[in-house]
């Protein structure tokens, strides 16, 4: 019995191994450096404003953010913008889909109304993009749920990275299929995908003066998205490290409990031997 669930096992993890890799070859990830990768890494706050920048100036046009809440923006553990910032952020945000945000029209009026923190971001279906809010996680890049987990607690599951390389490994060449322009992409699965290359040099101003190269900006939107996705990141790294130091200490407690339990036992063998 035993030798047959130790055999299966042994069979799943080499069968796992070639569908991580094969997984892999869809598309060629970089391993870029993210501030919250590993088990104590922690969002930029710096980071994910200038990532919201980004996204607000070049994404948003094509792309919604419909499951993110405006107010969170105010996250200490996220881009911790002051209050007032936030309010001032969702009253000029643009809505570049109207029919796609029913809740935001005026039913007096018929007419958009100004966002508030308490409104989600607005969702976006007119240029069949996908919505962002989740995309961080939807996409595995190097380390995909495969194998021993090890690579996802270090290094996470890739998804940000994942981003960051779509958008900066463009090779310039373009086909049309069905009169749709396909761009070739060496990170997105099969290599090509029906998105111009939205960033170039010195595509946003930075507000906090960094040069906004395109890698910069790939990586700060890719670090913004990946909090949208997993806003609570910190926290649950924290529980996590939190319940191993809880579990740590009741072992050694138990641990002595038990030699004590057993010590009048273990004393009264010796004398009997
Ligand atoms: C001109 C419109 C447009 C803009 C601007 C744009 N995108 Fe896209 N994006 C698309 C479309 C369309 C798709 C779907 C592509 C496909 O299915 O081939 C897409 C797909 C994606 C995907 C999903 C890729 C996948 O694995 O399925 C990501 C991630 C993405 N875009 C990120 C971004 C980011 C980040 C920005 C801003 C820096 C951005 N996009 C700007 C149109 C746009």
């Amino acid at each position: 019995m035993f030798r047959k669930i130790a055999l299966s096992a042994a069979a799943a993890l080499t069968l796992a191994a070639p569908a991580a890799q094969a997984a892999g070859e869809a598309g060629s990830v970089t391993d870029y450096d993210f501030s919250f990768e590993g088990p104590f890494g922690t969002y930029d706050q710096a980071q994910l404003q200038r990532g919201l920048q980004v996204y607000t100036q070049v994404c948003a046009s094509c792309h919604g953010l419909e499951h993110v809440p405006i107010r969170t923006l105010t996250s200490e553990t996220g881009p911790g913008m002051p209050a007032d910032q936030v309010r001032a952020y969702a009253e000029e945000l643009m809505v570049a889909d109207p029919a796609a945000n029913p809740d935001l029209i005026d039913p007096d009026t018929d007419d958009l109304r100004a966002l508030t923190p308490a409104d989600n971001f607005p969702a976006n279906e007119s240029q069949d993009a996908p919505d962002l809010s989740l995309m961080a996680k939807a996409r595995a890049g190097f380390s995909g749920p495969y194998g021993t987990g090890l690579n996802q607690l270090f290094k996470g599951m890739g998804g940000a990275e994942y981003i960051a390389s779509l958008l900066m490994n463009y090779t310039g060449e373009d086909r049309v299929e069905a009169g749709a322009v396909l761009y070739e992409n060496e990170s997105y699965p099969g290599g090509w995908i029906n998105m111009a290359p939205p960033l170039y040099e010195g595509a946003v101003e930075y507000a906090d003066g960094t040069e906004a190269t395109e890698e910069q900006m790939a990586k700060d939107v890719a670090a913004f998205l990946m909090w949208t996705a997993e806003p609570k990141m910190m926290e649950r790294k924290q529980a996590g490290f939190t319940g191993v130091l809880f579990l740590t200490v009741l072992s050694v407690l138990l641990y002595l409990t038990n030699k004590r339990i057993w010590a009048p036992i273990k004393a009264r063998a010796k004398d009997d031997g």
